[in-house]
């Protein structure tokens, strides 16, 4: 079969990450007979740079006629004293909200070969970890009222955070739906005991549950959440959560299981899909071929099995990678000592090398 994939690589690490990917999927259709035709629309500082806006309305008309959307990062300090709607961020907000991709899917997983790059002590990481966090992606702070204003103390500045029972209702379904094909569990992670968002997000969610009998939901406040999670991650399946509390949360899931660098993700709506790994565009590092491609690849993976359908070959690159951590391969960031270390690069080489 033939499909088309728009790659948006984007600034820092973000090309070579793609790149690492890119090769990892033409190894899939080599090995399977798929042909994919790749197309490079431009978003954040790139597309700042040749365009003068962060987001171009070609990108998104190239991602809405693609079959998927594979993303690498955006952002990074050239871009950084730019007005708040001029950012390569702003593009990233704005790819989501034009493909309405309500449903950030970041699951996190201890691979037991990388146990040992876990920050957490061993009688703690040794119980697992493997929970997903469901974020709302395209309302809350991120896309509410904001400004800046004359206050009591002079110039200030705001940012609201708002949720309609619509937007809770719709996400928090996504959650109850793949706790069902997972371990039967939701945790809602909220601040009602302060704000007024997160309790219309709690009766909202409460309410969505009675559709789901066979379903445990327990409700977190934030603060505890991010405790619970380095005490004791094993607890969690389903981790739903604001646009916010989500992105906060990603991170340290991310971390506990060895490196920010392994986290992939899935951007869904009613329509369209783009796949992303969770970390930044390091501009720190870019160019240095030493960014962990891992994220990026198993972002294609879910790539090809939630948008292509295609769970054979998903399977076999997740395979791919447990194999290359199993030989001790590591990029820098997981490598620990006595390890086999490669760049980015040749990470992408050797798990498109073992499909
Ligand atoms: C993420 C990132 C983005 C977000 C930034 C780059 C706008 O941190 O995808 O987690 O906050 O959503
Ligand atoms: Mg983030």
């Amino acid at each position: 079969m033939k499909y088309s994939i728009a790659v948006i690589k984007g600034d820092g690490i973000g090309p070579e990450i793609t790149e690492a990917a890119i090769e990892v999927l033409n190894a899939v259709g080599l090995k399977f007979g798929h042909e994919f035709a790749y197309s490079y629309p431009l978003m954040g500082g790139a597309a700042i740079d040749a365009t003068g806006v962060p987001l171009p309305d070609e990108t998104v008309s190239i991602c809405k006629a693609a079959d998927a959307v594979l993303l690498g990062a955006v952002g990074g300090p050239k871009w950084d004293a730019l007005p708040g709607d001029k950012r390569p961020e702003k593009g990233l907000l704005g790819i989501r909200s034009a493909l309405g991709l309500y449903a950030n899917l970041r699951p996190a997983l201890l691979y037991p070969e990388l146990s040992a790059a876990s920050p957490l002590r061993t009688d703690i990481s040794s119980a697992g970890i493997d929970l997903i966090v469901v974020r709302e992606l395209i309302g809350g702070i991120y896309f509410g009222d904001r400004g800046s204003r004359q206050g009591r103390y002079g110039e200030e500045a705001f940012d609201t955070e708002s949720y309609s029972a619509f937007e809770v209702e719709r996400i928090a379904k996504v959650a109850f739906d793949l706790a069902r094909k997972r371990r039967g569990k939701v945790t809602s992670v909220d601040k009602a005991n302060v704000l007024d968002s997160s309790r219309l997000w709690r009766a909202t969610v409460a309410s969505v549950a009675k559709q789901y009998p066979d379903i445990t939901l327990e409700n977190m406040f934030v603060d505890n959440c991010a405790m619970q999670l380095v005490k004791n991650p094993a607890q969690f399946d389903v981790l739903l959560t604001s646009n916010m509390f989500g992105d906060i949360l990603s991170d340290e899931a991310a971390m506990i299981t060895g490196s920010i660098g392994l986290l992939p993700s899935s951007s869904v709506g009613e329509k369209y899909a783009l796949y992303e790994p969770i970390h930044g565009s390091a501009p720190d590092i870019a160019g240095t071929d030493t960014a962990d491609p891992i994220a990026t690849i198993l972002s294609a993976s879910m790539l090809l099995s939630m948008s292509l359908h295609l769970s054979e070959e998903a399977a076999a690159v997740d395979n791919a990678i447990k194999k290359v951590l199993s030989e001790g391969w590591r990029t820098p960031d997981i490598c620990g000592e006595g390890c086999k270390k490669v760049g980015c690069r040749l990470m992408g080489k050797l798990i498109a090398e073992r499909l």
